[in-house]
């Protein structure tokens, strides 16, 4: 098979772990593309950091995946996506990036109680992204928003089931049910992985509303039906950066999705 036939490789970055929640179902729907990831754990987290600051760091990692070949960038962040995606897309006309949107429009057409939950960071929060999505999809609902940056560090730590982590997840989801909400969403993309300890809290109070299957599928829409070009018999190729530790990486990356793989360390 020549390279010109190979199918082009798709980036995601995130400022950590949680864009691998993204990325295990671009893997799962496009099991035949090549990836590269790369998370920012030396400016993690970005939640509580000003928006022109991580547009610097999206920019920097958007160069460097576009540089290492890929076709499409996914931005697996909503506090990344909230600081930059329309800058990134005007920088880079011939690349498409695809976003985060904090899922408020299916939560609000699914809600029973007139009730939504967001759970989110800063970032995500005071977004211009976020605002526009509550006034335009949410306008007949109340939104509870729960900025709650404690899960993202659950994630990065292997959100361990413990008596502590249930306290701590119980902390960020109580409010919300007692105030009657019956989703919430989860806008922030390392929250999947801490989706279990919520689910045990929450029990049929509340369901969880998790984009990550909606942006894959979109990115495969952008990226072109699988079918539709020659695949390699052998396995793409699948690559992971940190600009963090890469040992920490691989080891949280082993617990949160069964990944055992090599991670490059990428400072730059
Ligand atoms: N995973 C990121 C998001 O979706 C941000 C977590 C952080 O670094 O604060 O917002």
């Amino acid at each position: 098979m020549t390279d010109a036939a190979r199918p082009p490789t798709i980036g995601v970055l995130d400022s950590g772990v949680g864009g691998l929640s993204i990325l295990r179902e671009i893997h799962a729907q496009l099991p035949d593309y090549p990836t590269i990831y790369y998370a920012d754990q030396a400016h993690l987290p970005y939640g509580p950091r000003p928006q022109a600051e991580i547009r610097a760091y999206i920019e920097q990692i958007s160069d460097y995946l576009i540089a290492q070949g890929a076709a499409v960038v996914v931005i697996a962040c909503h506090a990344a996506s909230a600081a930059g995606l329309h800058y990134l897309r005007a920088r880079y006309p011939d690349v498409p990036f695809v976003g985060m949107e904090p899922a408020v429009k299916p939560a609000a057409e699914r809600t029973k109680t007139g009730v939504i939950g967001v759970l989110t960071t800063t970032a995500t929060a005071e977004g211009a992204l976020y605002r526009r999505v509550v006034e335009r999809f949410a306008a007949e609902v109340r939104v509870i928003t729960q900025v709650a940056p404690s899960l993202v560090t659950l994630a990065e730590a292997g959100a361990p089931d413990t008596l502590d982590s249930r306290a701590i997840v119980a902390a960020q989801v109580d409010p919300l049910l007692a105030a009657g909400a019956d989703q919430i969403v989860l806008a922030c993309t390392h929250f999947p992985f801490v989706a279990p300890l919520i689910r045990a809290q929450v029990g049929t109070r509340a369901a969880l509303v998790d984009p990550s299957a909606a942006v894959a599928r979109q990115v495969g829409r952008i990226i072109g039906q699988p079918e539709a070009i020659a695949m390699s018999d052998s396995m793409p190729m699948r690559r992971y950066c940190t600009s963090g530790d890469p040992q920490a990486f691989a080891d949280v990356m082993a617990r949160l999705c069964g990944v055992r793989a090599e991670v490059e360390q990428c400072t730059l």
